[in-house]
C-alpha cells in the first residue's frame, strides 16, 4: 500500500492517513463533475475528502491534473473547482487502477451504452463487468462501493455483487460483509451544472443496513439535504428502476406530444396556446411541450432498460413494453418532422438548397452532441443533397458529423432557410436584422426558440416563418 502512496503527489499525500479517500470511477460528464464537487467537499469531521479520479482516457485524466474540467462547459465553478482542489492538494486523476485499494469509497460513474447492430438492441453490461473486476480485485473489505451509472434493473444485485463475491473469495476477504449501494445522479450540465449536484434530491439504496447508512453519510456531506433530502428505497432493484422509470416518463410524455404537434399544424392550431391553457390545471402541470427531438446519452437509452433487465436478467421474456418501445421509435423520428415542414416549403426541391442550422447540441447551454436531434436532421437533409451548414456557439467540433460548426453568425448570410433547433440564449444576442441585410429566407423554430415577439420581427423583414407545434403561421 505505502508504494502506491509514494506515487501520488506529495501535497496529495500528506495526512492521507485521517482523511477519507473516495476514489471516482470514470472521468465523464457524470464523474468529473463528481470530482469538482466531492474534493470540495468535507467529511463528517470537516475535512477535505481525498479524491483519486480514474479513468482509461488518458486525455481526461491529464486535464484534471491540469486544473481544468475535463469537459466543455459554460458553468465556470467546474473549472474553478477542479483548479481549487488540484491545487489545494485533494484532487488528482490517473489511469491506474491500483488506487482503488487505498479508498474508503468508490463511486462509479463509467458508461453502460445501448447498442444498436445487426442483432438488434442490447445493453452493453461488459462495460460494467469489467469495471467492477478491477475495483473487486483491489478494494479493501471494509470500502463501499456506490453505483451512480444508469443500469437495467438487477444490474447491482445479479451482475455487480456476484463479481464482488467471486474476487472477495478469491482474496480471502468476507463475502457476507461486503458494501454496496445504489444512488443514480440527476446531473444537469448547463450553466448550473455544479449546482445541479449539491441542490438535487437523491435516491439510494443499500444491499444492507451499514451499506445504506454510510451511503447516506456520504451523501448528506457532498448534498444540500436540508433543503433536498435523500429519499432511501428498500432495495437496490427498487433504486435502479426508480432511475430508469423517472427517464422513461420523461421521454414519453415527450413523444406523445410529437403526433399532437403535427395534428396541430394540420388543422391551424397553435399548440404553445393549448398547452399554454391546459398547464392551467395543477394535475397538468409537467404536460411537454413541441420540439425539435430527444437527445443526450440518457432519454435516448433508458427507456430501453427495463425490457432488457425483464428479458436478459431476469430472464422474463413474456413481459412487453409497447409504450417503451414506441416512444424509442417515436423520439428518434421526431427532428424528421421539422425536415417534412422544409422539404413541403420546398415542395420537394431540396437539391443545393443553403440551410443554416443554429444548434447542434443535444440541448440548451450544454456542449454535449451525443446522441442530438440535429445529428438526424443533419444526416437526414445530407440524403438530399442540401447544403447544409452549422452554427453553434458552445460546440467547438461536432465529433458524430465531423463538422465544425460556425461559433457565431458567418460573414455569409445568403441561406434558403434558418432552422433554430436548441434554444441557446447565446442567440438573443445576435443581431439578426443587419446580418441578414434585406435577404428573407425561410425562418423554422423546430424547437421553441423565438417568442411571438421575434416570429413578427422576422416576418416585418419580410420572411416567412414556421415552427413545430404552430399550424397558425
Ligand atoms: N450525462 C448526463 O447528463 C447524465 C446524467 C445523469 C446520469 N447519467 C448516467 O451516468 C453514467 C455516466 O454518464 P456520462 O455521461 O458521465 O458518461 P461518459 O461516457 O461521459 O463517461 C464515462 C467515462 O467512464 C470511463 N470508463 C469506462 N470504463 C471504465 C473503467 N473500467 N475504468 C475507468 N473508467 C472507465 C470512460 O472512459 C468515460 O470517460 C451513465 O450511466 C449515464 O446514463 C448521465
Amino acid at each position: 500500500m505505502q508504494s502506491i502512496i509514494d506515487e501520488l503527489p506529495k501535497e496529495f499525500s500528506r495526512n492521507l492517513e485521517n482523511r477519507k479517500v473516495i476514489c471516482i470511477q470514470g472521468l465523464g460528464f457524470v464523474g468529473a463533475a463528481m470530482c469538482a464537487v466531492v474534493s470540495n467537499s468535507l467529511d463528517e469531521n470537516g475535512e477535505n475528502y481525498k479524491v483519486i479520479g480514474v479513468d482509461l482516457d488518458g486525455e481526461r485524466v491529464q486535464s484534471i491534473n491540469d486544473g481544468s474540467f475535463p469537459i466543455n462547459t459554460n458553468d465556470p465553478a467546474m473549472d474553478e473547482a477542479i483548479k481549487r482542489a488540484t491545487s489545494g492538494g485533494n484532487l488528482v486523476a490517473t489511469e491506474k487502477p491500483d488506487f482503488y485499494s487505498i479508498a474508503d469509497i468508490v463511486v462509479m460513474d463509467i458508461n453502460c451504452d445501448l447498442i444498436e447492430d445487426e442483432k438488434g438492441k442490447w445493453v452493453n453490461l461488459e462495460t460494467i463487468e469489467k469495471a467492477t473486476a478491477s475495483i473487486a480485485k483491489r478494494i479493501k473489505q471494509e470500502c463501499l462501493l456506490i453505483v451512480e451509472t444508469t443500469v437495467p434493473p438487477g444490474t447491482c444485485e445479479k451482475i455487480i455483487l456476484p463479481i464482488l463475491s467471486k474476487e472477495f473469495s478469491q482474496r480471502g476477504l468476507d463475502n457476507s460483509k461486503i458494501k454496496l449501494a445504489h444512488s443514480y445522479e440527476r446531473v444537469m450540465p448547463g450553466k448550473d451544472y455544479y449546482d445541479s449536484i449539491q441542490n438535487c434530491w437523491r435516491v439510494y439504496s443499500g444491499l444492507n443496513q451499514e451499506s445504506s447508512e454510510l451511503c447516506k453519510k456520504f451523501l448528506t456531506t457532498i448534498i444540500n439535504t436540508k433543503e433536498f433530502p435523500l429519499t432511501e428505497l428498500s432495495n437496490l432493484k427498487a433504486s435502479e428502476t426508480a432511475k430508469v422509470l423517472e427517464n422513461s416518463f420523461r421521454a414519453a410524455n415527450i413523444a406523445f406530444i410529437d403526433e399532437w404537434s403535427r395534428f396541430a399544424e394540420s388543422i391551424g392550431v397553435n399548440l404553445f396556446e393549448v398547452i399554454d391553457a391546459i398547464k392551467v390545471r395543477p394535475t397538468h402541470k409537467n404536460i411537454m411541450l413541441p420540439g425539435f427531438g430527444v437527445g443526450g446519452y440518457c432519454l435516448t437509452k433508458d427507456p430501453y432498460f427495463a425490457k432488457f433487465s425483464a428479458h436478459e436478467i431476469f430472464n422474463n421474456k413474456e413481459l412487453d413494453f409497447p409504450f417503451s418501445d414506441l416512444l424509442l421509435q417515436v423520439n428518434k423520428e421526431m427532428p424528421l418532422s421539422t425536415f417534412e415542414t422544409l422539404r413541403n416549403y420546398f415542395q420537394g426541391d431540396l437539391a443545393n438548397k443553403k440551410v443554416l442550422l443554429l444548434g447542434v447540441s443535444y440541448r440548451e447551454e450544454v456542449a454535449d452532441t451525443r446522441y442530438s436531434a440535429s445529428e438526424i436532421f443533419y444526416k437526414e437533409v445530407k440524403k438530399h443533397d442540401v447544403d447544409i451548414k452549422c452554427l453553434d456557439p458552445l460546440v467547438e467540433y461536432w465529433e458524430e458529423t465531423d463538422v465544425k460548426p460556425f461559433r457565431a453568425l458567418p460573414d455569409d448570410n445568403d441561406f434558403d432557410a434558418l432552422i433554430f433547433s436548441v434554444r441557446h440564449s447565446e442567440f438573443e444576442d445576435y443581431n439578426f436584422e443587419k446580418w441578414l441585410d434585406g435577404k428573407k429566407p425561410l425562418i423554422i423554430d423546430a424547437n421553441n426558440v423565438l417568442n411571438s415577439k421575434n416570429i413578427e420581427f422576422y416576418k416585418s423583414l419580410g420572411c416567412n416563418v414556421r415552427a413545430i407545434g404552430r399550424g397558425d403561421l
